[in-house]
C-alpha cells in the first residue's frame, strides 16, 4: 500500500504522515528532507542554491544515510530547500529514489509537495493536508518558541506566504491537489482529529478496493 501526503507548509502533513505509517505498519518518507538535505550540502560546497548545475551535482550524489541529521530540520532550511526544489533537474534527480522507496513492501507513506502528483500518481490513497496561513504560521511560531529559537508571529507567516507562493507557482511539480485526493483542511481540528479523519479515509477507500 503506498499513501501519498501532500501539502503546504506547517499544514500538519509531517506528523500525521509519521502517526499514519506507525498506525499501519508502513514505512515512512519526509521526502521535504531530500530536499533540505540538497541545499545544506549545495551550501556546503560553496555553491549558490539556485545555481541548477551546483544544485543538481549535489542531488545525485546525495547520501540517503544522511537524512537522519537533526540539523536538516532547521528552519532556515526550509527556505533553501524550496530554492532547489524549484530546479527540474534537482527533482529528476531525485524520483528514482522516492519511488524506490515507496514500492518496497510491505508499502509506505511518503509526504510532500507532489507525490500523488509525480512522485506516485497511482498511490493507493492521496490526502492533501492544508490548513490557513494564519493558523500554519501560528503552529510554526509556537514550535520555534517551544525550541526557543527568536521569531515573531508576523516573521513566521511572512515566511511561510512566500514559501507557499514559490511551491505553488514553480514550473517543476508545483505543490498542487491531486484531481484524486482527500483534501483535509485542518485549521479547526486538532492532531488527534485530523488523524481519525485521516484513518477513516483509508481504510474507507480500502474497504472499496476489496469489495
Ligand atoms: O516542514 P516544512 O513544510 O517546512 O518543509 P519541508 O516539507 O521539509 O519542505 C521544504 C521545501 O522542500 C518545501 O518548501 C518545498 O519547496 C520542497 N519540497 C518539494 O518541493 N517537494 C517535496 N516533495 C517536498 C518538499
Amino acid at each position: 500500500m503506498i499513501i501519498a501526503i501532500d501539502g503546504p507548509a506547517a499544514s500538519g502533513k509531517g506528523t500525521l504522515a509519521k502517526r499514519i505509517a506507525a498506525h499501519f505498519g508502513l514505512a515512512h518518507l519526509d521526502t521535504g528532507l531530500l530536499y533540505r538535505a540538497v541545499a545544506r550540502d549545495v551550501r556546503a560546497r560553496g555553491g549558490a542554491l539556485d545555481d541548477p548545475d551546483a544544485a543538481a551535482a549535489a542531488a545525485r550524489a546525495l547520501d540517503p544515510a544522511t537524512l537522519d541529521a537533526p540539523d536538516l530540520r532547521a528552519a532556515g532550511l526550509g527556505e533553501a530547500a524550496s530554492i532547489v526544489a524549484g530546479i527540474a533537474s534537482v527533482r529528476a534527480a531525485l524520483l528514482q529514489f522516492q519511488r524506490d522507496f515507496a514500492r518496497r513492501p510491505p508499502g509506505a507513506v511518503l509526504d510532500g509537495r507532489d507525490i500523488g502528483t509525480v512522485v506516485c500518481p497511482d498511490a493507493d490513497i492521496k490526502i492533501y493536508v492544508t490548513a490557513s496561513a494564519e493558523v500554519r504560521a501560528r503552529r510554526r511560531h509556537l514550535e520555534k518558541a517551544g525550541r526557543g529559537e527568536a521569531a515573531t508571529y508576523e516573521g513566521v507567516l511572512e515566511d511561510i506566504r512566500r514559501r507557499d507562493k514559490r511551491d505553488a507557482s514553480r514550473d517543476a511539480a508545483p505543490m498542487q491537489q491531486a484531481p484524486d485526493a482527500f483534501l483535509l483542511d485542518t485549521s479547526n481540528l486538532d492532531i488527534e482529529t485530523a488523524f481519525n479523519t485521516a484513518v477513516g479515509v483509508i481504510l474507507g477507500k480500502a474497504g472499496q478496493r476489496g469489495s
